[in-house]
């Protein structure tokens, strides 16, 4: 079952055995995506420490060119030694860029590559999953997955990390030149270190404090956002705008006030820092040039300890930003490698033996259903279907009509019994084959982006164009496809070619129609269409079904006409099962329902 407990989004207070788990599955996952790309890592972080180095030998060039170059040239005449440390410098500088340039497109490219695994991941991940995952997870939530998680995560492995090794080496080796140059500096350094450490320790605190904040109030604006959007129909129609404004103006201003925030860390971090620096290269500066006066220090390697120390501050602010950036990733990689934990609770079998439906024998053995534990939507039952036989299946608002049309569908497991179709049990049988055998159409008819031809041939993938027409003939589509402005090619999308909703349902009929399937459900298919519409469907139906098993699903009993069998639902128990002449007759309640339905047409 899933896992959705420890998913790392819902709650907080994980004990340590959990937070051991969430910690072990995303340096997992970090792993499968790392492990394709370990050389090229390799050669990367070659070219982060030759890039550095070359990079500090600036400053230590300089003082040789001051303190060795400079006084050969005066005082002897003699160009050489300038003159190589000169090429020298121009040698390291030009190949620290180069090897910057390097490693950034190499990190990039890297990062990229991972990140396009990871999304491919996830979306593969999100089609596995079965119904009941997608009935609990919002759409907004995966879209978060699929998009600010990444993001949050690129920016890390794109930028962060090498700036990371960097920025550490930078520091590492501007210190040991420095120390190897003049050791009293590296102590005036050291010194300054203590204050470094200090503020730089509030500033990773206040900032992570800030953009966990900034971060929480940024996806509250995208899901208020999303779901206005979703329910825009909904939103009109009840006025609900300027209620729906101020909530959004609410999320705005905390965003904002969020940000601003954040910024407010930023704005005393680096002035403070360039104090700190300011007083220690003024304090490195005072302190040498007494020894350059003393005669202990040349020149140079004054230079070369002020530009050391004055150097030593860059990289700081980038260590205390990056362990932001780190901390938002391993959050967003905790939220991600949760998601890809989740398991399908319909599984496909391992090795299915392969199957195809015969006659269409659908028998339900002692089944019971609960959408979550405790709450049983169907109590035991059992329910034999010949193959062939035209079913109706009516109750009212929430007796488990559909509920009963998922399990047979395979979209959920029973929670207890079994379910066969022509004696094998669903879950024996491979998905592939039993998408073939069993076909569900819902009120829902979702119509993809492309013509509607391409729509119907969802159906079978490789109808021909005949094929279509004939199914869109069979169904009664063909008329209105064809006053369409490019018929079979229309864009259903397209502005001004939009379809109306019985006109969906039309095509999600020849989808079925296509698909030609020995079990055929239809949950409240016709709901939409108007009463010629639909008269015209179930000629079309009755054709349809003939030769099928067939179980129908309306609140519009006219539908129920072409049904050898009515079965009768409440409460998710079948109260009622028989052929519809004979329930017609009786006094039951599928008579009183339709004798009260006759009434209200006359
Ligand atoms: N995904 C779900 N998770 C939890 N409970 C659900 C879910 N879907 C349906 N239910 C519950 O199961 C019960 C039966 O719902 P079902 O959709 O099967 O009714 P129905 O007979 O098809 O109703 P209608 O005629 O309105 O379509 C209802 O009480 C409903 O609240
Ligand atoms: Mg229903």
């Amino acid at each position: 079952m899933s896992t959705a407990g420890v998913s790392g989004e819902d709650r907080q207070d994980f004990t340590t055995r959990e937070n051991k788990a969430i910690r072990s599955r995303s340096i997992a996952l970090l792993r499968v995506l790392v492990r394709p790309h370990r050389a090229r890592f390799g050669w990367t972080a070659i070219m982060v420490v030759a890039s550095t180095a070359a990079q500090v030998a600036g400053p230590l060039l300089i003082a040789w060119g001051i303190d060795i170059g400079l006084p050969a040239a005066v005082d002897d005449g003699n160009f050489a030694p300038i003159l190589t440390i000169v090429v020298a410098f121009l040698a390291t500088g030009i190949s620290a860029a180069g090897f910057l340039a390097a490693y950034t497109r190499w990190s990039i490219a890297i990062s990229q590559d991972m990140l396009g695994a990871l999304r491919r991941r996830i979306f593969e991940h999100t089609q596995r999953l079965s119904l009941e995952f997608h009935e609990r997870y919002t759409s907004g939530r995966i879209i978060a997955r699929q998009t600010s998680d990444i993001d949050t995560l690129g920016e890390l492995l794109s930028g962060g990390l090498s700036n990371l090794v960097a920025g550490l080496l930078f520091l590492v080796f501007t210190a040991v030149a420095l120390v190897s140059i003049d050791p009293p500096s590296g102590v005036a350094l050291a010194i300054a270190l203590v204050p470094i450490v200090a503020v730089t320790w509030w500033f990773s605190n206040a900032s992570r404090r800030e953009f966990r904040a900034s971060r929480i109030f940024s996806t509250r604006l995208i899901i208020q956002f999303v779901e206005s959007m979703a329910g825009i129909r909904a939103v009109k129609a009840f006025r609900r705008e300027p209620a729906d404004r101020e909530t959004y103006a609410a999320k705005v201003e905390d965003y904002r006030e969020a940000t601003r925030r954040t910024i407010h860390v930023f704005g005393i971090y680096d002035p403070a820092l360039k104090v700190i620096g300011t007083l220690t290269v003024a304090a490195v500066l005072l302190f040498g040039s007494f020894r350059v006066i003393d005669g202990t220090l040349e020149v140079g390697a004054l230079l070369a300890v002020v530009l050391y120390t004055r150097r030593f501050f860059g990289p700081i602010e980038d260590l205390a930003m990056f362990y932001n950036s780190f901390q938002s990733a391993s959050s967003a990689l905790e939220k991600i490698s949760g998601f890809l934990e989740e398991r399908p609770s319909v599984v496909e079998p391992a090795n299915p033996q392969p199957f195809e439906a015969s006659r269409g024998d659908i028998v339900a053995t002692d089944v019971s259903f609960a959408y979550s534990a405790g709450k049983p939507v169907l109590p035991q039952f059992s329910l034999s279907i010949a193959g062939g036989q035209t079913v109706a299946l009516v109750g009212a608002t929430g007796a488990g009509k559909s509920t009963l049309a998922k399990l047979i569908a395979r979209f959920y497991d029973p929670t207890d019994g079994v379910i066969t179709l022509d004696g094998r049990v669903l879950s024996t049988i491979g998905d592939v084959d039993f998408r073939r055998a069993v076909t569900l159409v819902t009120q829902e008819a979702y119509l993809f982006t492309g013509s509607i031809a391409d729509n119907i041939r969802l159906g079978k993938t490789d109808a021909t164009d005949d094929e279509v027409m004939a199914a869109a003939r069979a169904v009664g589509a063909h008329d209105f496809i064809t006053a369409l402005p490019d018929g079979y090619d229309t864009d259903v999308n397209k502005r001004g070619s939009r379809i109306s909703a019985g006109q969906r349902q039309l095509v999600s009929f020849c989808r079925a129609f296509i698909a030609n399937p020995r079990v055929l459900i239809l949950d409240e298919a016709t709901a939409s269409l108007d009463i010629p519409s639909e008269r015209l469907i179930q000629s079309a139906l009755q054709k349809l079904l003939a030769d099928r098993t067939a179980i129908i699903i309306a609140h519009r009993l006219s539908t129920v006409a072409i049904a050898d069998r009515v079965l009768v639902m409440d409460h998710g128990v079948i109260i009622e099962d028989g052929p519809t002449a004979e329930l017609l007759k009786g006094s039951g309640r599928f008579a009183t329902l339709h004798r009260a339905w006759r009434n209200s047409l006359a």
